[in-house]
């Protein structure tokens, strides 16, 4: 069926019959539709749905016949939902709020069932197999952010530090704090496992909170062996989208970094480029952030979402490049005029350009032959411990 046809029906037209086989639903237009069961070949009227109302969405779902009929009360106009527009957006839904639809819509079929005079049915959630992988996905995210909330209340999460360079000197000029989970049984686990966890769910703000305390808290060490003779060092945190709209956000960034007496100008706050999405809201804590001091930068630039026009509304002091820039741009003339042309904007809107992800010598020359000034990536060192860091030498020679 095509894309947002309407079907338009006459008063007491049936649209569909309960058993039938599900194909789309319908967002009622215009009209009014009533929605029934045959209980003993009498109709027993579950509801009337109106303009502005969906219906037939339950079969498209749980991949299970219609659970009910549906006739014309008056004349009507549905706009047709087809089943791949409503199913693409299940699927992109959290597969615990997932679990739970399905879940609801278990319960309401077996509450027309009952009606029925059928008697309690038995759950089909864990009968069919592809619910069956769902409820496991569910269920292993469900344990996994317990296991991550156990983690942050046993202080397991930490920062590892990768150093930036200054590209033409080698000398270290800041670091990126990284977070690590320190599980338990004494295995080090990476962001790629749980970050999408936490940044689905309230967890983020806790890990971020853990990351800002302690990033604070390791700079003045790292000051003393990187900022002497007053040489500019900083620590960058990553923020997520959601951490910086929360309401206090920049109260309590000036606590943590009050509490240790350091300038905002050693903290730097990495933002991805989805952070524009999230309107006046974000741009307002930017600006107040950056008023206060603190150095902001773009993450991931080019990755994403990017609009040139929010860039340019953003206070912000550096722009990182993403590292699959980098990776094509000895083997591909286009990504190195993508990288050329970032390097270029960034200059004429006065941001410090850091690339991330070097990881050969020919990519840091060809970087520092067209101008960026910092980087980081395996080829210096991979993100380490506190110790570690501070055993690294002053500058690197290459
Ligand atoms: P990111 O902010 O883009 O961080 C850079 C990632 O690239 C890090 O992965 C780093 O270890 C890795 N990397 C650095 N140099 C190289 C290189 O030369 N080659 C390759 N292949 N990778 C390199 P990591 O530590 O696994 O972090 C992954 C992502 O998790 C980060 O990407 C960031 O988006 C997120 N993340 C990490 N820590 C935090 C945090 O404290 N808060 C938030 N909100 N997100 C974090
Ligand atoms: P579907 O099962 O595809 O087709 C019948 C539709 O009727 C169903 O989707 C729901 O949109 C709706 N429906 C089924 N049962 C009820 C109920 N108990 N109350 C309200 N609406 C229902
Ligand atoms: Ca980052
Ligand atoms: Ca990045």
């Amino acid at each position: 069926m095509s894309q947002n046809q309407v079907r338009r029906l006459r008063a007491n037209e049936t649209i569909f019959l309960e058993g039938d086989e599900g194909d789309c639903a319908y967002l009622i237009e215009r009209g009014r539709v009533l929605i029934y069961i045959n209980v003993h070949g009498s109709e027993v009227p579950l509801r009337v749905v109106g303009q502005g109302e969906v219906f037939g969405e339950m079969s498209l779902i749980d991949a299970q016949p219609r659970s009910a009929s549906c006739r014309a009360v008056s004349d009507c106009d549905l706009v047709v939902v087809n089943k791949q527009q409503l199913l693409d957006r299940v699927k992109s839904v959290d597969p615990v709020v997932r679990l739970l639809m399905r879940v609801l819509l278990d319960r309401l079929r077996s509450q027309n069932d009952l009606l029925r005079g059928k008697g309690p049915p038995e759950s089909v959630i864990g009968k069919l197999d592809p619910l069956e992988a769902e409820k496991k996905e569910a269920l292993e995210r469900i344990g996994l952010e317990h296991r991550i909330a156990s983690g942050l209340d046993a202080d397991e999460f930490e920062p590892f530090y990768q150093p930036v360079i200054c590209l033409a000197t080698g000398a270290i000029r800041g670091c990126e704090a990284l977070i690590r989970w320190r599980a338990k049984d004494g295995t080090l686990v990476m962001p790629a496992v749980f970050m999408d966890a936490m940044e689905e769910t309230h967890l983020i703000l806790r890990a971020g909170q853990v990351m800002l305390e302690k990033s604070v808290r390791d700079l003045p060490a790292m000051l003393e062996k990187f900022g002497r003779d007053g040489a500019k060092f900083f620590v960058s945190v990553n923020v997520s989208g959601r951490q910086f709209i929360e309401p206090g956000f920049v109260e309590d960034l000036e606590r943590v970094r009050s509490r240790s007496n350091l300038p905002p100008e050693l903290i730097k706050l990495e933002l991805t480029e989805r952070i524009m999405t999230e309107g006046t809201q974000a741009l307002d804590c930017l600006q107040e952030c950056r008023r206060r001091g603190y150095l902001l930068a773009i993450d991931d630039f080019g990755t994403g979402f990017s609009s040139l026009q929010y860039l340019a509304q953003m206070p912000l002091t550096d722009l990182k490049i993403d590292r699959s820039f980098l990776q094509k741009m000895q083997t591909d003339e286009k990504s190195l005029s993508v990288v050329k042309s970032l390097i270029h904007m960034a200059g004429l809107l006065r941001l410090n350009v850091i690339a991330e992800g070097i990881e050969s010598r020919e990519q840091m020359e060809l970087l520092r032959d067209l101008g960026v000034s910092f980087g980081q990536g395996f080829f210096l060192t991979k993100p380490v411990a506190l110790d570690e860091f501070l055993a690294l030498p002053e500058r690197f020679e290459f």
